[in-house]
Order: structure tokens, then C-alpha cells, then sequence
């Protein structure tokens, strides 16, 4: 009682120092459902950067189980600059857009059974600035990058909790996939210096989940040719023939050597993400949501013009992950093995280039009776501290979006420490 009071002043004290400038609103419902949403969700900003000028948008969705014991999740989608809208209706939030009863008006939505809501207090944040609704009031503020996404994720979550302080008790973890995944162990480490520095709130984080998650961009990429051949999309002939002339360069090979360029004639993905930008642009959508009026003319899915003013200052992350593999901390990284952008094989590579104690060499794992996909795990250097790795059989880029039951297993059972 007397700790927890005191413990309150001081999250009073910290939230009138660092002048938490939000907004949040709770959204009962939004065109395209009918009724009241059987959740609850919180949309909100939270400005950050020098001067704050840096607005970023949330969505917040409590667990629909316990969302006092439950964990707290904060998801980062990849792009770079693709919409956290994106990840709460294409992959792991509780609605899905209803593509068979589309019929060229608004589009409706219905409940999505293997939401990780179910299960967790997730937090969907539109990062870097200029992604979905965040935006900022200076073209200054415009300029991101790897490191300052990091930080602007820590301090938005340092703000965040602060208005929400019955959530600074849930474990919690950073989650992204794709590009997202690349910024997801920035922040942890972001947030392990924080916490070792003495910083306010302390987060109780308790590692992080990464889904086919870029590394190194070049190198990541540079996987997608063994890859093909591995799922002989390209011939024994072929594939011998590029690997022997590109000497292992598939991506940036010498312009001047012809051999080397038909190995580039990759398979190009396309899905129809035209749904989402007929109803977010909806102007009673953004009413819904609590947009602020002037601040975004048009939202996209992803926004393609944000990489031009977004520096990739920090090329690898291994160095990350390799720190983080000292911290005590719990880690999932699992991958579509159907992805071309970021093949497992390559994200397998570097994990293995960890040197990390072998605890359970690869074996298939389950759902129903049926084969979902493989697993292995490294120990940490903490007992009881494991790295996992999972593929998601049949899955893309990303894996919930193709398989949400089997990921929904997957990481139900991660969260309470069972084996996969
Ligand atoms: C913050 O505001 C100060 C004073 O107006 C200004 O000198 C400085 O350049 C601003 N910094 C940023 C990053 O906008
Ligand atoms: C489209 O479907 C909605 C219900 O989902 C209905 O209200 C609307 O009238 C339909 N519009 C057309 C053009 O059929
Ligand atoms: C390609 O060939 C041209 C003409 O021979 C030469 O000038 C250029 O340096 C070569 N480029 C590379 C990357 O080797
Ligand atoms: C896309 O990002 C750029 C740079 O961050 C920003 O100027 C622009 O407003 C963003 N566009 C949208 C539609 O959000
Ligand atoms: C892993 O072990 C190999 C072989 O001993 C060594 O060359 C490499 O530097 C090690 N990597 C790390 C990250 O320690």
C-alpha cells in the first residue's frame, strides 16, 4: 500500500515533468461493423522528439482474456513506413475486412477468431513518422531513421505508460515483423539502457518476437536466390551457373556481367491491399478514430514517398542481437517459409552466427495433428532464456497474414513457456 502510493507520486511527479502532451480516445465502434466493437479499443497520440514534434498514433486494444496478467505488446509493422493499421487488420487484430461481401461501398469487417488480443494488451504504433496517421509539424521533423525510430519508440512508450500505469506491471515485449524487425531489437536495447540507467518508469520488459524479420536489408536479400532453388523455382542448372558468376553478390552484381542478371527475375508478390484505403479514407472512419483534421490528406497502406526521407543509419542488427542475447531476455523469431522478401534460410544463417548453445535441435511442431511448421531453440546466456526459432509452413511475407491459426498457436504458447 504504502509503495504503491508512493510509487503513484512519483508517476504523477514524472507525468507533470515530462509534460505528457497525448490525447486518447476510447472507440466504441466503427463504420463497417455492426454495433459495438466487442473489444476495446483506444486510439490516441503521443508526440515525442525534440520539441515534440513528432505526433505518433496508436491503436490500443486491451487483452479480451486478462488484461491485468496478460502481456503488454508493443507491435512495430514493417514498410519501412507501412500503416500499424495494416498489422491490426491483415494480421494479428481482431478484425479482418470482408472481402466476399465487398461490393464497391464502405467495406465491413468481421471478427477476426485467432486475434492475439485474445491473448495480449497490444499496442499498434504508426512508425516512423509519416506512416498511416503520424505525422509531425515541421518538415524538420519529417527526417527519420533507424536510431531515431528506436528512440522515438522508447519514448513513446515511457510516455505511454505513464498514462496508463496499471499496464507498467505486464511483461512486456517488442514485437515487429518485416522492417519492423529490424527496429524491434533497436528498442529493446533502447529500453535495457534505459532500465540499467535508472530511467522512469522502469519497463518490465521481457524480450522481444520478430516475424520474418529483416536483419540486414542487402544480405536478407541477398538470400532470396538459394532460396528460389531451394524451392526449385529456378533449375540446378541455372542456379549453379549464377552462383558460380555472381560470386555470391545476387543483388548488387557488376552491371557488366550478364550472366549474373537472370538470376534477378524474381517472383514479384501481389496482393490486394485496395480495401483498406476505401475505408480509411473514409471521412466517417476518421471521425471514428479520432483524426486530427488537416494533419493527413490522404492515409496509405504504406507510404512509398517516406523511405526517400528515411536514413537505414544502422545496417545490421546482429550486434543487437547478440547483446541482447546476455540480457536475460526471451526471444521468437519465426518466418513464413514461403517468403521470398526475407527467406528463412537466410534468417536461420544469422541466427546460427550467434554461436548460441543448442537447446532443441530442429523438429517439426504441431496443430491439430498436423505438421505447422519447424522449430529449434538456442539457450541464452541466462538460464532458462531462450531464443526460438519457428517457421509458419505455408506461410508469407508475413506469417499471420496466411496462416493465423497456426501463429496464434504459436505464440499463445510461447507467452506461457510451453514448447511450441
Ligand atoms: C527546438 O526549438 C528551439 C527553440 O525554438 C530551436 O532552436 C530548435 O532548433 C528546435 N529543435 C528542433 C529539432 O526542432
Ligand atoms: C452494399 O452492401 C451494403 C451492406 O454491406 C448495403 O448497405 C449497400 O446498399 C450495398 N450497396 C450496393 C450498391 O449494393
Ligand atoms: C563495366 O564496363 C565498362 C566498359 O568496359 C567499364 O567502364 C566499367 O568500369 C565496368 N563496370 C564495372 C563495375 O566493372
Ligand atoms: C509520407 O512520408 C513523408 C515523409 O515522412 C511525409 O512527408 C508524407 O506526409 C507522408 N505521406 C502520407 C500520406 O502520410
Ligand atoms: C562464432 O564462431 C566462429 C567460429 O569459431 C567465429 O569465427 C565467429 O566470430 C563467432 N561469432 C560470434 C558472433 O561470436
Amino acid at each position: 500500500m504504502f509503495l504503491s502510493c508512493i510509487w503513484f507520486l512519483e508517476l504523477l511527479l514524472l507525468s507533470l515533468l515530462f509534460n505528457v502532451n497525448s490525447a486518447q480516445t476510447i472507440v466504441k465502434s466503427l463504420p463497417g461493423y455492426p454495433g459495438e466493437l466487442p473489444f476495446k479499443l483506444e486510439t490516441g497520440y503521443v508526440s515525442v522528439g525534440k520539441n515534440d514534434t513528432v505526433q505518433l498514433f496508436y491503436y490500443f486494444i486491451e487483452s479480451e482474456r486478462d488484461a491485468v496478467r496478460d502481456p503488454l505488446v508493443l507491435w512495430l509493422t514493417g514498410g519501412i513506413g507501412c500503416s500499424a493499421f495494416s498489422g491490426l487488420v491483415y494480421e494479428i487484430g481482431p478484425l479482418n475486412f470482408d472481402a466476399e461481401s465487398y461490393n464497391g461501398s464502405l467495406p465491413s469487417f468481421i471478427l477476426n477468431p485467432y486475434s492475439w488480443t485474445k491473448i495480449a494488451n497490444i499496442i499498434l504504433l504508426d512508425l516512423p513518422v509519416g506512416t498511416g496517421f503520424s505525422y509531425a509539424t515541421t518538415s524538420q521533423g519529417y527526417l527519420s531513421s533507424d536510431t531515431k525510430s528506436a528512440n522515438d519508440a522508447y519514448m513513446f512508450l515511457q510516455k505511454w505508460l505513464l498514462n496508463h500505469p496499471k499496464f507498467i506491471n505486464n511483461r512486456l515485449y517488442i514485437a515487429g515483423d518485416s522492417y519492423g524487425g529490424k527496429i524491434a531489437p533497436m528498442v529493446v536495447l533502447e529500453i535495457t539502457k534505459g532500465n540499467e540507467a535508472g530511467l522512469t518508469p522502469h519497463m518490465s520488459i521481457e524480450g522481444y518476437l520478430i516475424g520474418n524479420p529483416a536483419m540486414n536489408v542487402p544480405k536478407d536479400m541477398n538470400w532470396r536466390v538459394p532460396y528460389a532453388h531451394l524451392l526449385a523455382l529456378i533449375s540446378d542448372e541455372y542456379y549453379e551457373r549464377a552462383k558460380s558468376s555472381c560470386d555470391g553478390e545476387y543483388m548488387n552484381p557488376n552491371p557488366n556481367n550478364t550472366e549474373c542478371q537472370f538470376a534477378l527475375q524474381l517472383i514479384k508478390q501481389f496482393t490486394d491491399y485496395v480495401l483498406s484505403c476505401v475505408w480509411m479514407n473514409n471521412p466517417s472512419v476518421r471521425e471514428a478514430l479520432q483524426i486530427r483534421k488537416g494533419t493527413k490528406e490522404k492515409w496509405k497502406r504504406c507510404n512509398g514517398s517516406l523511405p526517400i526521407s528515411y536514413d537505414q543509419d544502422v545496417t545490421s542488427v546482429f550486434d543487437h542481437h547478440q547483446v541482447l542475447s546476455t540480457k536475460g531476455y526471451q526471444a521468437l523469431v519465426y518466418s513464413g517459409d514461403h517468403d521470398m522478401m526475407i527467406p528463412y534460410i537466410g534468417t536461420l544463417q544469422w541466427i546460427r552466427d550467434l554461436n548460441l548453445t543448442l537447446e532443441e535441435d530442429w523438429r517439426p511442431w504441431f496443430l491439430n495433428g498436423q505438421i505447422a511448421g519447424y522449430t529449434l531453440k538456442y539457450q541464452f546466456q541466462e538460464d532458462q532464456c531462450y531464443l526460438t526459432f519457428a517457421t509458419v509452413k505455408g506461410g508469407g511475407h508475413t506469417a499471420p497474414e496466411y496462416k493465423p491459426k497456426e501463429c496464434f498457436a504459436m505464440i499463445d504458447r510461447w507467452f506461457s513457456y510451453y514448447p511450441l
